[in-house]
């Protein structure tokens, strides 16, 4: 028999189109009646995007597709198997990387069980995908099971489309705005509020299933736009892991075989656990979790992950209205950081009057605040009124504290305005000579300011920054420590500035 190759492939589509083509394909493999080195179940995900992109160039980005891959979906595909839920469901299952891999790791027997006894369901807006990712699963398991294989092609937001009773959902959601609601959604308020697709997802998987595994961007853990939807969080319990795009990126690195080199994209994302425990309500939230590319198999391991994760379930309300993504053993130091502060950044600096602080928007390994007007783009100019404090905020936003509070609430690009002016502050706690110290500190650093001086370009532009050695931002965090009464040494904050959670030594690259 020939080997069916790309050309043949993309014959068909000029002829066929898509749809009869995969027909076509699919049915030729679970019936044996075709042959191909290409054309194999592990390949059949990325041949459809070839496929897609070859009748459309845009149409990946158009769907927020972004495709899980192996080692990630291995990882949600463990903790699924442990949560209850007699039914399983993959909502938007695309080609089926998370459904094939959940079965792949309970094992062939246990797979053909669930199939047969009419508890796998698979869901999908993309009738063709829906189509791979069923036979994908009768050409692994037997060909008998294709008819027990419950799927649903369709929105999966409509409301006539409802998860069964008793069910588990893995799923990967696409992720773009909404720009228009679908005909039959019901428009609850977290869609209103959010916006995202993924968001409507989250809500309608959470509030209609036992329990989930669901990979999503990491956004909804602190924005906003998504608080409706961690207060409908607060209903249930589970673990949130999220994980930075630099220098490693949880997306990037998909084994593309032989067909392309894309490169996936830099989505940071999060995998979030719904357990549903008994008696508990609220998310254990994991720092956000940043590694090189060559860790990426050292950290896409559940134990090494789930080691990663603090003790305490999160819940919001109108106070503390996010998610913070705390180290398991900086959560003390926090605690006492927020019980010692009486005031919030936002208070004092406040007013168009008085002396200027400089602070680059962008920051990658340390936050810098600095007297001198930074020669760039993308800086905030604050205005400090009480003279008294301003040393205090200089090295504020020079030290540890102002960069961990933006890496445990956001973590993005930009640090907002909004998570400065929310930092707490604890002025009142230094003693006199404590702020005696703070002013020399300070005043040592902005005369050294030019000294420090640090140029990157950034769109054909050169951008002017500070790098400070890490010694100030040590000085200041040892004040800082003593006015909280903390005892312990403040090298333990040198992994809040690391690039990789294997590495506890402060990173200085700062754009
Ligand atoms: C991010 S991809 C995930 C694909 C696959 N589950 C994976 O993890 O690799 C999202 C999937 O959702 C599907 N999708 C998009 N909008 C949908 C909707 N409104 N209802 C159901 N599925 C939808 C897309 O066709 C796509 O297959």
């Amino acid at each position: 028999m020939a080997q069916y190759n790309m050309v043949d492939y993309f014959n068909d589509i000029d002829k066929k189109g898509l749809k009869k083509t995969w027909h076509s394909i699919l049915s030729k493999t679970l019936n044996k009646t075709f042959e191909s080195r290409i054309f194999i179940i592990d390949n059949f995900g990325e041949l459809y995007e070839i496929g897609l992109e070859y009748v459309n160039k845009n149409t990946k980005k158009e769907m927020g597709k972004y495709y899980t891959p192996k080692d990630v979906a291995a990882v949600m595909a463990k903790w699924l198997i442990n949560l209850k839920g007699e039914k399983i469901c993959d909502v938007g299952c695309g080609c089926g990387n998370l459904i094939l891999s959940y079965l792949d790791t309970i094992g062939p027997d246990e797979a053909i069980k669930l199939i047969n006894n009419g508890n796998l369901y698979l869901y999908d807006l993309d009738e063709i995908a829906l189509n791979i990712c069923k036979y994908s699963i009768a050409i692994k398991y037997g060909k008998e099971l294709l008819s027990k294989i419950k799927t649903k092609s369709g929105d999966f937001l409509a409301q006539n489309v409802k998860l069964p009773q008793n069910c588990k959902v893995i799923s990967n959601p696409p992720y773009f705005k909404i720009k228009e609601y679908g005909e039959n959604w019901k428009i609850t308020k977290v869609i209103k509020d959010s916006k995202e697709l993924y968001s409507a997802f989250i809500e309608k998987i959470i509030t209609q299933s036992m329990a989930s595994v669901i990979i999503t961007p990491y956004s909804f853990i602190g924005s906003d736009k998504f608080y409706s939807l961690r207060q409908i969080m607060n209903n249930y319990n589970g673990f949130i892991v999220s994980f930075d795009n630099v220098p490693g990126n949880i997306f990037h690195g998909r084994k593309h075989g032989i067909f392309n080199t894309n490169t996936g994209n830099s989505v940071r994302a999060a995998i979030t656990v719904v357990e549903n425990a008994a008696n508990i309500k609220g998310f254990r939230v994991s720092p956000l979790i940043r590694f090189k590319a060559e860790e990426r198999s050292k950290v896409l391991n559940n134990d090494f992950l789930w080691n990663l994760i603090n003790e305490r379930y999160q819940v919001v309300n109108t106070q503390t209205k996010a998610f913070y993504k705390c180290h398991k053993d900086l959560l003390k130091i926090l605690d006492c950081w927020e019980k010692n502060s009486d005031d919030k950044l936002g208070n004092i600096i406040n007013s168009s009057i008085g002396e200027k602080i400089y602070l680059p928007t962008t920051c990658r390994y340390f936050t810098v605040g600095s007297k001198r007007n930074l020669k760039r783009n993308g800086k905030r100019v604050i205005c400090v009124k009480d003279k008294e404090k301003y040393n205090y905020v200089y090295c504020l936003l020079n030290s540890t504290f102002a960069y961990w509070y933006w890496r445990l609430y956001d973590g993005g690009i930009n640090c907002p305005l909004a998570i400065i002016n929310n930092i707490p502050i604890f002025y009142n706690k230094l003693t006199a000579t404590q702020k005696n110290e703070i002013d020399s500190l300070a005043h040592e650093m902005q005369e050294c300011e030019e000294k420090y001086l640090v140029y990157k370009m950034n769109a054909g532009k050169s951008q002017e920054n500070i790098k400070f050695p890490i010694e100030y931002r040590q000085r200041i965090n040892k004040i800082f420590f003593k006015a909280l009464g903390i005892n312990e040494s403040t090298a333990i904050l040198a992994k809040i500035h690391s690039s990789s959670l294997f590495d506890n030594r402060e990173f200085d690259d700062n754009e």
